[in-house]
């Protein structure tokens, strides 16, 4: 499947303004900062297609791409962030949640976690959601440029065996956005969900 020709349908703060529940859905979900908006536009080929920023907590609505008709990619707002306000924080979460709950096209969340700090709680949490809920699981360990080979690959190995304790359909890969390590399986990946 050829990511590039992706296009911005629309930011939603909510799932009601979400575009109609149909086809096949595949969600980016993590901790702020963790790199999803980067991962979506190296995917993608395209430099802005998803807002990126040093400044967590950039993403707070729900981010609707669409790959071809009824194959939509979803940018979701990060969580784990402490700086922003409580009020925020907590419209963004349910937003998030709500959206994990009743999204029925929803076929395949990616989790993404920086790599030198992989399962943190609220990753954990999505987690054992996501497959007590069936549903299948990319774990990507992003930022995988930070590290030097031996240590990334020492990593991976201890997230893949992590990752049995969750038991379900859970694939763990690491990525780069710099260097684009990890992305030819990032494709097969997404592409085996929204084609089948
Ligand atoms: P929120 O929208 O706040 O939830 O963040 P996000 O998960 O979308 O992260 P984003 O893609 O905006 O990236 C956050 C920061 O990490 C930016 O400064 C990126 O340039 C940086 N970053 C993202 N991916 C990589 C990567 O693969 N390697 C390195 N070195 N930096 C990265
Ligand atoms: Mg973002």
């Amino acid at each position: 499947l050829n990511f590039q020709p992706t296009t911005f349908i629309t930011s939603a703060p909510d799932i009601r303004q979400l575009p109609a529940d149909d086809g096949v859905e595949i969600a980016f979900a993590g901790r702020s900062n963790a790199g999803k908006s980067s991962a979506l536009n190296t995917l993608t080929r395209q430099r802005n297609l998803a807002r990126t920023s040093k400044t967590p907590g950039r993403t707070q609505l729900i981010n609707v791409f669409e790959v071809l008709p009824g194959k939509r990619l979803i940018d979701l707002p990060g969580y784990g962030y402490a700086k922003v306000p409580l009020a925020v924080k907590e419209k963004w979460q349910r937003a998030l949640s709500e959206y994990l709950e009743k999204r029925d096209s929803l076929r395949g969340l990616v989790i993404l976690m920086d790599i030198r700090h992989p399962y943190r709680d609220v990753d954990q949490e999505l987690l054992h959601w996501a497959t007590a809920s069936d549903i299948p699981v990319l774990v990507l360990l992003t930022k995988a440029d930070k590290l030097k080979p031996g240590a990334r690959k020492t990593t991976l190995l201890q997230a893949r065996e992590a990752a049995l304790v969750f038991g379900g359909d859970v694939t763990v890969e690491m990525f780069s956005s710099l260097t684009k390590i990890g992305l030819p399986q990032v494709e097969a990946k997404l592409s085996e969900w929204l084609m089948t």
